[in-house]
């Protein structure tokens, strides 16, 4: 069992959980993922090891109750306890001082992409993050990615916080500066972020990592759910990513085993009402 430390809520429907989970904490490294099931009989959910802290033993994840199973989990309250943390699974992001990096999230992406941001920074690279949203209630971790970054740039779709548009805009001006221009890319979030990222940094051959986010199951490799097409290659996101060179992947391949579950996902759905949402609302 791991105790819940810590629940709040960071924006509409994502959680920010710190977890006791001290073996996790001390062999984890950026770029890799815990399995999280609730109780017995719960789904398996995979979720990015979103930072750590090996002196006290806890994990921290960032939650988007998207479904009815992410929902159930970010419905516990410090205190309470998680059955199964399996982890650290997957690959660790290989890090390097590339000089200028870019590093784009999307949505929950960001979260995703923060422990990539942080690592990049430690080891020296100097970074613009471009982070995007719906709105400005879904803009995440501005606060912590900031201070990691030389440049920091929000978009919204509506234009409520930084500049209107998405998160490509940025990236294609920074792109076409030659002063600027980033050695390597990294980029965290929907599927149609990631497949824009790459096409803009393809022309140039500009290193360019993604992070997928396939159905997975076991997460060990054994079961085939989270296969991906890289290259001419079938790969398994568990095992051998889940970051790949963004110019192989086949996003739209994703796309359709991403929605395979849509009819039997909806019948769990139910409206979001935990006790920490329902005290936010008041
Ligand atoms: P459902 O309604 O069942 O599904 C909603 C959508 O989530 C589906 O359409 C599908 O696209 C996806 N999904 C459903 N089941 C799975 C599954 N078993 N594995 C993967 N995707 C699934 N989300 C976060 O909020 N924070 C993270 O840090 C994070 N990290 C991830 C890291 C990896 C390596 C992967 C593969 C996924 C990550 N996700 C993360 C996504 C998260 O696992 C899904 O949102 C979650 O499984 C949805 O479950 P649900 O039952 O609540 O929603
Ligand atoms: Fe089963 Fe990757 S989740 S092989
Ligand atoms: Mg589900």
């Amino acid at each position: 069992m791991f105790e819940v430390l810590s629940n709040e809520i960071l924006a509409e429907n994502l959680h920010k959980m710190v977890i006791s989970a001290p073996r996790i904490a001390r062999a984890r490294k950026a770029g890799q993922f815990v399995i999280v099931r609730l109780a017995q009989g719960e789904e398996r959910i995979p979720l990015t090891i979103g930072d750590a802290d090996p002196a006290a033993g806890t994990i921290t994840l960032f939650i988007q109750a998207i479904g009815g199973s992410t929902r159930k989990i970010v419905d516990t309250e410090a205190g309470g306890f998680i059955r199964d943390v399996a982890g650290p699974l997957g690959k660790e992001t290989h890090i390097t001082n590339w000089g200028r990096v870019a590093c784009v999230g999307g949505g929950v992406g960001t979260a995703v992409l923060f422990p990539l941001v942080k690592a990049l920074a430690e080891a020296g690279n100097e970074i613009t993050t471009i982070i995007g949203g719906r709105s400005s209630r879904y803009i995440i971790l501005a606060d912590e990615l900031t201070p990691l970054s030389k440049d920091f740039l929000v978009t919204t779709e509506d234009g409520s916080m930084g500049s209107k548009g998405f998160v490509t805009g940025p990236l294609a001006a920074l792109l076409a500066d030659p002063e600027r221009g980033p050695q390597a890319v990294f980029a965290v979030g929907p599927v149609p972020m990631m497949k824009a990222v790459a096409n803009l940094t393809r022309p140039q051959g500009i290193e360019t990592v993604v992070s997928l986010n396939p159905i997975m199951i076991d997460g060990t490799g054994m079961c085939g759910g989270c296969r991906v097409q890289v290259g001419k290659e079938t790969k398994f996101a568990c095992v051998d990513g889940p970051e790949f060179d963004a110019h192989l992947v086949d996003f739209d391949g994703l796309t359709d085993r991403l929605t395979s579950y849509r009819d039997e996902e909806a019948l769990r759905h139910a409206p979001h009402d935990c006790k920490l949402a329902k005290e936010v609302a008041k």
